[in-house]
């Protein structure tokens, strides 16, 4: 069957798991195994995409002919749990993400293999300065600062305390609290802060997870923060897929997809969309 493709309509689901109903009738003739193989499981939005009629087969993909015969795949259970076992998750992000797991908004952490990318591009930067706005319980902050060198800084943008709390601690367990600055506080304060002090143009990456209506404001000071080949790093740009929907159109909905046009159509960086996690976006600085 390699080459053919079955293109099921995406449905929508808000509680998932599996049940007889939602499996749609074109693929009524394959075992249960095959069915449950080729339905995705993300929690919201719930597309159908097929091209193999095999049950070994661990993806699901698009239209093979309207993408010049490529085969676009997209995660499975399956293929994830593969995936997330070839990431090199440190130990202690692994405690710090056990730790999190209990708490309220635990899901607005980067998933282990988003993390490990943004460790990997602060390497190939070789950054010694950076940014991120929305910390939470530390994270993805806490993967720059292992990868930062010994003289590197991190400053944390953060409003929430208590999540701070959590982050502090780890930072300190991992050995890394001399190379994070906390800034407690709404970032937008902390970014006109650092530009009034005259950083403008001394930072190497930033790694944007914060407030979704406010990327735009984030994005322009950071661009004055950053330096010439410096690196932004935007997360949640596909939003759940709700971004290339158009019968969603809620406020941070609207306010992402607008957000990614603007970065498309400006000439002042470089981009890269990568559908890791929740969608994240690497923005070079010309
Ligand atoms: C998606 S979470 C960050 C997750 C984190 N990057 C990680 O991977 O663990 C977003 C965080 O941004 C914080 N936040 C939201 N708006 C903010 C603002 N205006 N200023 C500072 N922090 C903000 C929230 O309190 C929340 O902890």
């Amino acid at each position: 069957m390699s080459g053919s493709c079955l293109f099921v309509q995406p449905i929508r689901a808000t509680t998932l798991p599996l049940s007889k109903h939602l499996i749609p009738k074109q693929l009524t003739r394959h075992s249960t195994t095959t069915k449950i193989n080729l339905i995705t499981s993300f929690s919201l939005y719930k597309p159908i995409y097929l091209t193999r009629c095999c049950s070994k087969d661990p993806f699901v993909a698009v239209d093979d002919n309207k993408y010049v015969n490529k085969q676009v795949i997209s995660l499975t259970p399956r293929l994830y749990d593969y995936v997330l076992s070839n990431v090199r998750e440190p130990q202690v992000l692994r405690e710090l993400r056990e730790e999190t797991a209990k708490l309220h908004g635990s899901k607005m952490q980067v998933s282990p293999d988003q993390a490990q990318l943004l460790a990997m591009l602060v390497q190939i930067l070789g950054a010694n300065r950076c940014l991120e706005i929305g910390v939470y319980t530390g994270y993805s902050s806490l993967a720059v600062a292992l990868a930062l060198p010994e003289s590197g800084r991190l400053v944390a943008c953060e409003r929430d305390d208590k999540a701070l709390e959590v982050a502090r601690r780890f930072y300190e367990r991992a050995g890394v609290l001399h190379k994070v600055v906390i800034k407690h506080g709404l970032a937008i304060d902390t970014l006109n802060s650092l530009l009034s002090n005259g950083e403008e143009g001394t930072y190497d990456f930033a790694f944007i997870d914060a407030e979704k209506n406010m990327y735009m404001e984030y994005f322009e000071l950071l661009l004055k923060l950053v330096r010439v080949g410096g690196v932004i790093v935007v997360d949640n740009v596909l939003w759940y897929g709700r971004v290339a929907d158009p019968l969603v159109n809620d406020s941070k909905t609207v306010s992402i997809r607008n957000f990614n046009r603007a970065v498309f159509e400006d000439e002042r960086v470089s981009i890269s969309l990568v559908p890791i996690g929740d969608g994240m976006t690497i923005c070079r600085k010309r």
